[in-house]
């Protein structure tokens, strides 16, 4: 058996009491543990130097290294905070008012991935295979090419990716598509992904894409090289969650949410605080419930979990600010004396807590505004009760929604249209909210993390496809 080497930036803690209970890291975890390998990637460190150190630190459990390294501040600003955060993420969630461009942190970004594939290339051996992940490690394989390496290399994208006529607004676009096929294989969420990926290799590069029958993805040949290009839906350990769930209704937290409310329904949200996710859009939907429906003004309750995340980049400071203000807005305009319309928390909790935490809830609302594939939407459906679900009510513009059209699709930018989702959802029968959520669970089985892990790395093995 082949060792798997993982790359990402973010390692999971090698102290297994603090790693989180969810979705990559515990798949990631259990092929590498199974295999025996490497998992690569920056460190959490930031160092006060001019320079970042060449090689990483190695530790070792079991079969498994962890190799990090540390990154200089300048690095970090000019790799992450810059272009990864400041140019792709706007740019991959279709978001170019926000983008902003730089060769200095273009620069950067190279240079970080350069000084990662040194730092791996040692360790590795013939026939390993590595497998990268995310958008910030784009030019990664081309590294390790350059140096000679020739292993199977597979990437797979976290986030959306954009249209072409999308793409072109980042000057080194081109250089960018001619890294992913460095890759033998490059995984997207959805066909959707995959189709602007080949329209770019069609339409700007001047390669040649061969369709490989449903669901089997695509050949691509372009910039001297062939590769397979193909949609693995990522999700969730859906029997795990379940079975979380179960208990986890009846948890210190839970039960304190349960008495909080009072009798009246929940409505929940829970997301990282970053402007894909559409957050102001769904405040001001959960508005205009209250406004065209006032017979949920004091019978309502909309929790929003939002932790703060990447607090260097100004757009994640405005949009944090702009959300208090909202939030304030119109909590002071509809509360009661003995009711407040929205719960807005920064803060995280556990997997277990939220377990609870979606059990009781009524309805889980998803409403980013691009989305690659959003965990939450599967979570959410996986901690009901099947006697007595709750409704998901999704944004069609988050992966999951191509999975799961059992969900009240909508629309994020139409507020009116998600009020009217709401009202149906907090007043659907129990029959139509059994079927619909029978119909969900059931694709949520069939497509746990253990497959979308077990198909990548079966493809990947069959590489090359030269
Ligand atoms: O959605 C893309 C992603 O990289 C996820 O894999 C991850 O959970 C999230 O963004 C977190 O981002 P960061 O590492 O910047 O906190």
């Amino acid at each position: 058996m082949s060792r798997l080497v993982v790359v990402s930036n973010r390692v999971a803690p090698i102290d297994e009491s603090k790693q989180t209970a969810g979705g990559l890291a515990v798949a990631v975890l259990a092929a590498l543990k199974k295999s025996g390998g490497i998992w690569f990637g920056w460190s959490g460190t930031v160092l006060d130097t001019d320079a970042s150190p060449t090689e990483p630190s190695l530790h070792q459990v079991g079969k498994l290294t962890y190799a990090t390294q540390d990154l200089c501040r300048r690095d970090w600003d000019e790799y992450y905070n810059g272009f990864a955060n400041q140019t792709l993420w706007p740019l991959f969630h279709y978001r170019p008012g926000l983008l902003s461009v730089s060769r200095r942190t273009m620069e950067g970004y190279d240079r970080v991935n350069a000084i990662f594939a040194t730092g791996l290339a040692p360790l590795l051996r013939p026939d390993d295979m590595v497998w990268v992940h995310d958008y910030h490690l784009i030019p990664f394989a081309r590294n390790l090419r350059d140096k000679g390496l020739g292993q199977r290399m597979g990437f797979f994208l976290h986030t959306p990716f954009p249209a072409p006529e999308l793409l072109v607004v980042v000057p080194n676009h081109r250089d960018l598509v001619r890294d992913l096929c460095a890759y033998d294989l490059v995984g997207f969420h959805t066909e959707v992904d995959l189709r602007c990926f080949a329209n770019y290799i069609r339409y700007e590069a001047g390669g040649e894409v061969e369709p490989l029958g449903p669901g089997q993805g695509m050949l691509i040949r372009a910039f001297g090289r062939q590769l397979l290009a193909r949609a693995f839906p990522i999700s969730i350990d859906t029997p795990a969650l379940e079975s979380v769930a179960r208990t986890a209704a009846r948890s210190r937290h839970a039960e304190r949410l349960r008495e909080s409310l009072v009798g009246r329904r929940l409505i929940i949200g829970v997301d990282r605080l970053d402007y894909s996710k559409g957050l102001p859009q769904r405040f001001e939907a959960f508005e205009q419930l209250l406004v065209s429906f006032p017979e949920h003004c004091n019978r309502v309750s909309f929790l929003q979990i939002a932790p703060p995340t990447r607090e260097d980049v100004p757009e994640y400071v405005s949009i944090r600010r702009a959300l208090s203000e909202l939030a304030g807005r119109i909590n002071g305009n509809f509360a009661e004396f003995d009711w407040v319309p929205i719960r807005y928390l920064n803060k995280s909790f556990g997997q277990r807590v939220l377990a609870g935490f979606y059990r009781l809830a009524h309805v889980g609302l998803v409403t980013p505004l691009r989305d690659g594939m959003n965990l939450v939407a599967k979570e959410y459906v996986a901690c009901q009760d099947p006697e007595d679900p709750g409704v998901l009510v999704l944004s069609e513009f988050a992966g999951a929604a191509h999975e799961l059209p059992e969900a009240m699709i909508v629309n994020p930018f139409d507020s009116e249209g998600v009020a009217d989702a709401l009202q149906r959802a907090l007043t659907m029968p129990l029959e139509e909210r059994r079927e619909r959520h029978a119909a969900m669970l059931k694709t949520l089985r069939a497509n746990s993390i253990g497959h979308w892990r077990e198909s990548y790395v079966d493809a990947l093995t069959r590489a090359p496809y030269a």
